[in-house]
């Protein structure tokens, strides 16, 4: 190879590798006010990793299902059963970074009421459109359509729900329900009738004891 030719490589590769540092720095960098907000959760997530005691998700799950959300860049989030919201701030977290909302749905005034103030607490509240509301009937109402369903309201609805939100859940998207670890009654019906489904890919994440079905549609 010529003098030149060698130069010429030389130069080139410094160039590229300048150029790639440059976007991934770019990339990395977090905005500052993205920066607090991740701050503030996580402390707040942590402080009340030993608190919650309405039936809400162990840390874990609520961690499955923020990196669910963000892996897949989903932005349509609906959640059916909020308590006083521990699910809820994780995926309304995600859905900070990724420019989505959520919409989740509490049958029970005083835990839709804690909710509320946990989102404030959590400074997430900008990402949560929260109904107190029966999701039996509102579930079925909302037009969507939606990227990221979770179900953790009544188990015996789970079939049920899925029904009313299937048609409004985009491909790419995942249905995903908690509790399904141990399969009995409603949970049992609606595991069955999910992974019978030839247009859905369904596996369980068993990072807690409790389970989360995570159901991917291939297609329509
Ligand atoms: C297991 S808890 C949800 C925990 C929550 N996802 C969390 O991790 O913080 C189930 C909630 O669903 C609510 N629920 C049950 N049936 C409902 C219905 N038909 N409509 C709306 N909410 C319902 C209950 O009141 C309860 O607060």
């Amino acid at each position: 190879m010529s003098e030149a030719l060698t130069k010429f490589f030389i130069t080139f590769l410094s160039l590229l590798i300048l150029i790639v540092g440059v976007q991934l720095t770019v990339f990395v960098q977090k905005s500052p006010a993205q920066t607090a907000l991740d701050r503030r959760v996580e402390k707040f997530l942590n402080e009340n990793r030993t608190k919650w005691h309405d039936w809400n998700v162990p840390y874990e799950d609520g961690r499955v299902l923020y990196h669910l959300i963000i892996k897949n860049n989903y932005k349509r989030a609906l959640e059916i059963g909020t308590s006083t919201g521990h699910s809820a701030i994780w995926m309304a977290w995600a859905l900070s970074k990724t420019g989505g909302k959520l919409i989740t749905i509490e049958i029970d005034e005083s835990r839709y009421r804690i909710a509320l103030e946990n989102f404030k607490k959590a400074g997430v509240e900008e990402w949560i459109e929260a109904r107190l509301a029966d999701a039996h009937s509102l579930v079925k109402e909302l037009k969507g359509p939606f990227d990221f369903v979770f179900s953790d309201a009544d188990k015996d609805w789970y079939t049920q729900y899925f029904k009313d939100v299937d048609p409004k859940l985009a491909v790419g998207g995942c249905f995903t329900a908690h509790n399904v670890a141990n399969a009995f009654g409603g949970i049992k019906d609606f595991l069955d009738y999910v992974k019978n489904l030839p247009n859905y890919q369904t596996t369980i994440d068993r990072s807690s004891s409790a389970g989360i079905s995570i159901s991917y549609k291939k297609s329509n």
